[in-house]
Formats: structure tokens, sequence, C-alpha cells
């Protein structure tokens, strides 16, 4: 395992790391004041500037993910003003801030009439090289939004650079007023082969299944997707907001017996649920699986609210604590409970509001989390001065050593 943390670490280790509580390393791979894009000249990038198509101050990093060499980055547009929304930065650049390089190419951040990108929240990519990217079709949801295209899933191969396949989500399954946020691959055998992705409806409180070998999508409902009342209500460094949102993180565990589970919760919520995805990839059981929908223990209390989670290899579950800077970890073997979870990092300045959480396909596996202070971006209170996002990574075998959620066996 020590390939890859030691050429990550030569380099990047000198300008930030946070301890976690039982001493083990987090590493910031990069962080930013403002994000910056790797334009063809300075000259372009001054037009766009002076065009207003590029405002700094305007763009937040939201989603991560890694292949191999590079960091997959999403800038969704949510304020007007953002070039590009969906980039790569190599995993080894020599600066601690470097420009994002719009991807595939800036063709895809320029077209127009939905035949290219037009916001994209998060990407998820499966072992075969394939990275799925959610795409929210809606842009200035902070200011005026315009759902400019429907919601789509893309497919992009990472070998290629190409994209390979576009599925726009049928508008029976887009309510009014959707937020179609976060998206999960389940690819199960070698090739990659029966392939589903779960989108989650955070506004409209819907879980959309995808099945790639027929390109069709069904959506269930469920109570279980609704947010919690008083967790609704978020206080995060004295600044006090209300989200409502609904079903958001979801994370996959262990294949067993023809089945795996899929664990999830709402944002605004101290709850976590799981469903078996043998009911949701049977699109006759919509209807039909009320009760297949459980709890899983008890409450993270009144400032759990979780945004993204993972679980690694070993069958560990990561995920963001968004109102107390630090992320958990829960061996999902162990009963859902309070003793059993643990903080793995926190650091009430560099890990303002981890947002997105992904495991890598690489051996050994590393998490990668974007922390990006979104409230404060949402009520436009971001000082440009300070570092505000950061790429995070941590080796989630090394980091739950010394917590309960390190298997003994
Ligand atoms: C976009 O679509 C509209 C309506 O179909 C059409 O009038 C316009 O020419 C298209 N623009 C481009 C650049 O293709
Ligand atoms: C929401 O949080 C604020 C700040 O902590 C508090 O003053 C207010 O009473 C809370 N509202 C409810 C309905 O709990
Ligand atoms: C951050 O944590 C440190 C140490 O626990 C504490 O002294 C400091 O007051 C905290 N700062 C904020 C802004 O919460
Ligand atoms: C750190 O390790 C100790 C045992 O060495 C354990 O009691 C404690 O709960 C751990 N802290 C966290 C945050 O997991």
């Amino acid at each position: 395992m020590k390939v890859i943390i030691c050429f990550i670490a030569a380099w990047m280790i000198s300008y930030a790391s946070t301890q976690s509580p039982n001493g083990s390393t987090i590493g910031t791979l990069y962080r930013w004041k403002q994000i910056d894009y790797q334009y063809p000249s300075p000259a372009q990038r001054q037009e766009a500037i002076d065009a207003g198509e590029f405002i700094q101050a305007n763009v937040i990093p939201l989603g991560i993910e890694r292949w191999k060499g590079r960091v997959f980055i999403s800038t969704p547009r949510w304020k007007s003003g953002v070039p590009a929304t969906l980039s790569s930065v190599p995993v080894s650049s020599q600066s601690e801030s470097p420009e994002l390089a719009p991807y595939p190419n800036w063709d895809w951040h320029n077209a127009v009439n939905c035949t290219g990108f037009t916001s994209i929240f998060r990407m998820s990519v499966d072992h075969c090289g394939i990275m799925w990217v959610l795409d929210s079709g809606q842009v200035e949801a902070f200011e005026t939004p315009r759902q400019l295209c429907p919601p789509t899933l893309f497919a992009i191969d990472l070998e290629t650079d190409t994209v390979v396949a576009k599925y726009p989500i049928p508008s029976e399954f887009v309510l009014q007023n959707s937020l179609i946020t976060n998206l999960i691959v389940d690819s199960r055998d070698a090739r990659c082969r029966d392939l589903h992705v779960y989108i989650a409806d955070a506004w409209r409180f819907g879980l959309i299944v995808f099945r790639d070998s027929d390109a069709a999508f069904w959506r269930f409902s469920h109570y279980s997707f609704y947010p919690e009342p008083l967790l609704s209500n978020y206080t995060l460094h004295g600044l006090n907001y209300q989200w409502s949102d609904g079903l958001f993180g979801m994370s996959l565990g262990k294949y067993h017996l023809g089945d795996r589970p899929l664990y999830y919760h709402s944002m605004s919520g101290s709850l976590e649920f799981t469903v078996a995805t043998s009911v949701i990839r049977d699109p006759s059981r919509v209807d039909n699986a009320v009760s297949e929908f459980t709890l899983l223990g008890e409450s993270r209390g009144g400032d759990g609210q979780v945004s993204a989670a993972a679980v690694d290899r070993n069958g560990v579950m990561f995920f963001n604590l968004i109102s107390r800077d630090a992320i958990g970890c829960w061996d999902t073997r162990n009963p859902y409970t309070n003793d059993n979870l643990a903080i793995v990092a926190q650091n009430n300045r560099t890990m303002i509001f981890p947002n997105d959480l992904r495991m890598d396909h690489e051996v050994p596996q590393l998490a990668w989390v974007i922390t990006n202070r979104l409230p404060f971006y949402q009520f436009n209170l971001i000082d440009p001065l300070d570092y505000n996002y950061r790429v995070i990574y941590f080796d989630p075998a090394e980091v739950v050593e010394k917590t309960v959620c390190k298997q003994y066996i």
C-alpha cells in the first residue's frame, strides 16, 4: 500500500495534514481559495472574465471521483459565471491549487441545446473505468433557476476520454422541483454487465433506478426518504440555515449470496436505513415493497446530518458529518449504534462541510473527500482570502486503527 501513499506524500505532506483523533494521517491533496480553470491562453481567460462567463467567486467544487492518475471534480452551475462543470486534475500536480482542466474538453461545456453538459453534480466510477455522471440540466439554482435540459445520466469512458452514452431521465420520473443530486453505480461482475445506477431525488424524496442492459428507469417512493423536521434546522460555525433535503447519501454493502444492501439516508436527518438491492432492481416491486426499507439502528443525534457515504472493500462505511466538520466510520457488520460509530477525522478549519466522499478502485484503496463550505457559498459568505475548498484523501484501513470500526479477527 505504501506505493501510492508515498508518491502522494512526498510532495504534499509539507503543506497540509490533519490529525485524526487517533493519530493516523488524513492528507490534503489540494486546496483552493478560489477555483481557476486551464484556459487555452491567458487572453481567453481574460475575455471570459470580461464577458461575465467566468466569475471566480461563483465556482464551487462539489463532486469528486478518482481513476488512476486523475481526480475528477464537478463544479455545478448554481450561479452564473461557471465556465465548465466537470474537470480533471492530475493526482500528482506540483501545485497545491492546480487549475481545473475542463473534461473531456471545453467543447462539452460550451455546447448549446443540450448537446453538451449543463450542470454536473456528482460522478460515480465503476470498476471497468466508466464514469457515470449526473447532470441536473438546471442552471443558476441559487439565482434564477432555469431547467435548460432534462436531468441526464452520462457515461464517459475514462480510458479514451469519450462520452459513450447519454440517458435523459424520462419526465415521468422527474417531478416538479425534483433535485436529482446524487448517484451510485452498482456493478458486480468483472465486465460490468448487469449494471445499475441508483439516483437520489433529495427534494421530492425518490429513488430512481437505472438499468444499463436496456436503458430502463423506474422510481421508488418511501417515507424513509423524507427529511426530519428538527434536523432541517442547521447551525454551522454561527450560521443558521434551513435545508429540507431528503434522500441523499447512498452506499453499497458487500455482495453476498447474490444480493447486497443499499444503505441510505436523508441529508437533513439522523437515521440510516437499508434496503436489499434485489428489491430495488426489480421494477415490479415499485408499488409493493414498503416493508423492505428498514431502519438500521440508533439516531446519530441532533448534529448527526450526513451528506455522502461510501463503504470500503473491508465493509466499513465512512460518512461526512456535515454539522461536525468530521468524517465518521461504521463497520457494517456491527449493529448501527452510537457505540459502534467513531470519528476518523475532524477539523473545524480544514474540514468545514465535507460534501462528497468516494472510494477509488486502486489497490490499496483510498477514500476521497471534497470539503466546500457549501452553506457559506449559498449565502455569499465565502472569504476569497481563505482556503475554502479541499480535496482530502485517506487510507480507509489505516484511519480505523484503534477505533471500533477496526475489524478484530
Ligand atoms: C437550438 O435550438 C433552437 C430551437 O430548435 C434553434 O432555433 C437553434 O438554431 C439551435 N441552436 C443551435 C446553435 O443549434
Ligand atoms: C433552529 O435553530 C435556531 C438556532 O439554534 C434556534 O434558535 C431555533 O429555535 C431552532 N428552531 C427550531 C424550530 O427548533
Ligand atoms: C476549533 O477547535 C479548536 C480546538 O478544539 C477550538 O479551540 C476553536 O475555538 C474552534 N474554533 C471554532 C471556530 O469552532
Ligand atoms: C481512539 O482509540 C481509543 C482506544 O485507543 C478509543 O477508546 C476511542 O474511542 C478512539 N477514538 C475515536 C474517536 O474513535
